[in-house]
């Protein structure tokens, strides 16, 4: 987990980066994100701090776009969509084969640390559904086989590194 001290430092670097301008905030939340790979909230206070502004704006604007999070996530992220095309071929026997496989419910992330589990409305790719996205990768015409591989792949990679 990465000190509180390390997170204040991060910020103002990533801050200063993007000149302190308040109209750069979402960009100054996008590379905290990349960071830490959620929002922690001592970053937002820092944030705020540094660039002059209400954290309660800072929080509005946290809150108001979905790709952000303010709870830790996973290194992986798996995003299952729910949208209404992806859940008539059977989104939701995904997510459950997800959730057991895991052993987490969407918005949980794994005792390791190693995954997260959301789910998200249509990310507009809908005739290759259902659609999992892990990380940024799409993974098109999902079935519960591929599930079992795809998780058994990442384990394997991360055991190499
Ligand atoms: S409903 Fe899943 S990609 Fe559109």
């Amino acid at each position: 987990m990465t000190k509180a001290s390390d997170i204040v430092v991060k910020t103002k670097q990533i801050v200063k980066k993007h000149g302190g301008d308040k109209s750069s905030l979402i960009a100054v939340l996008q590379d905290i994100q990349e960071a830490f790979n959620y929002l922690p909230k001592q970053a937002l206070t820092t944030a705020a701090k540094t660039m002059n502004m209400p954290l309660s704006r800072v929080y509005e604007a946290a809150t108001f776009y979905t790709a952000f999070s303010l709870k830790p996530r996973g290194e992986n992220v798996v995003r299952i969509c729910k949208g209404t095309a992806c859940h008539v071929r059977g989104a939701s026997a995904l997510q459950d084969k997800f959730e057991r496989t895991l052993g987490i419910k969407p918005g949980e992330m794994t005792h390791d640390g190693k995954f997260s589990l959301e789910t998200v409305n249509c990310v507009g790719a809908c005739a290759l559904g259902p659609i999992v996205v892990i990380n940024t990768e799409y993974h098109g015409q999902m079935t519960m086989n591929k599930v079992d591989k795809l998780i058994g792949k990442i384990n394997e990679e991360g055991a190499q590194r």
